[in-house]
């Protein structure tokens, strides 16, 4: 069987610690189980959120300035340490390195290797490096791991009454960040789901992208055997 699809998964930060900030090692080693038995993807590259440890770290020096490129530079440091923890639980499966930028990502391709990223620069959010690198190695798709079980209506988090969306067009899409949006959605730590930037990517690389639970991984093994009865949302154009 020649395999030659690509995939880029996205793990939310919130999957990776505890409310009270501790990781969550039993998670991970799950989720990397699943990754190195994978059989269907050629190119596996994999995106760590920076979590609630980044968003700490980012207020703690909001407090001695109001630079967001500098805080956007710590967050973008705990996504790498982040990515180096789930390098370690891969072993030997992992390319050992976190690239930092497009040039060492292509010197990674050229091993057969899972390769673990974080952060690339300022203004913008995981889920964009996530699509940046899927439209760079010509990804199939790009499954983003959450902690809800997909894009709803509204942040099911506040709202009871927050309707899951299964389908989503771009546009949809853009008018839900519009509505959603408020003074913190371009501030360090506070780029949601999809961002600006990461709404441009997927306009011009019109890539299929799944956002589904990360905390009950049925669903995103679904997606791996590309079972289409999964429980989450898909956004296409
Ligand atoms: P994220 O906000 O993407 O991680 O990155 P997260 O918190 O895990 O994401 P969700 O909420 O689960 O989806 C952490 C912070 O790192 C900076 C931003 O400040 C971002 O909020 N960052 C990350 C960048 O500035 N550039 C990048 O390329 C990535």
């Amino acid at each position: 069987m020649i395999i030659i699809k690509n995939i880029v998964i996205k793990i939310g930060g919130s999957l990776l610690f505890s409310e009270d900030l501790e990781i969550n090692i039993q998670q991970i080693i799950k989720f990397c189980d699943i990754i190195k038995a994978n059989q269907y993807y050629n190119k596996v590259i994999i995106v760590c959120g920076g979590g609630k440890i980044a968003r700490k770290y980012i207020s703690a020096i909001r407090y001695v300035h109001s630079n967001e490129t500098s805080n956007d530079i710590m967050g973008i440091k705990i996504s790498r340490i982040n990515a180096r923890l789930l390098m370690e639980v891969i072993g030997e499966s992992a390319f050992p390195i976190v690239p930092k930028q497009f040039e060492e990502l292509a010197q990674a391709l050229l091993f057969d290797k899972i390769i673990i990223m974080g952060g690339l620069q300022p203004g913008q959010s995981t889920t964009s490096v996530a699509l940046e690198v899927a439209e760079f190695i010509n990804a199939d798709q790009v499954v983003i791991l959450t902690n809800v079980t997909g894009i709803y209506n509204k942040d099911p988090n506040k709202f009871d009454d927050a309707k899951l969306i299964k389908n989503l067009t771009l546009d949809e899409l853009q008018n839900l960040i519009i509505n959603n949006s408020n003074e913190k959605q371009a501030a360090a730590g506070e780029y949601r789901i999809f961002d600006a930037v990461s709404l441009q990517i997927m306009k011009r690389s019109k890539i299929k992208v799944y956002v589904v639970s990360g905390t009950n991984l049925d669903d995103f093994m679904k997606i791996l055997d590309g079972n289409s009865d999964f429980n989450g949302t898909l956004i296409s154009n």
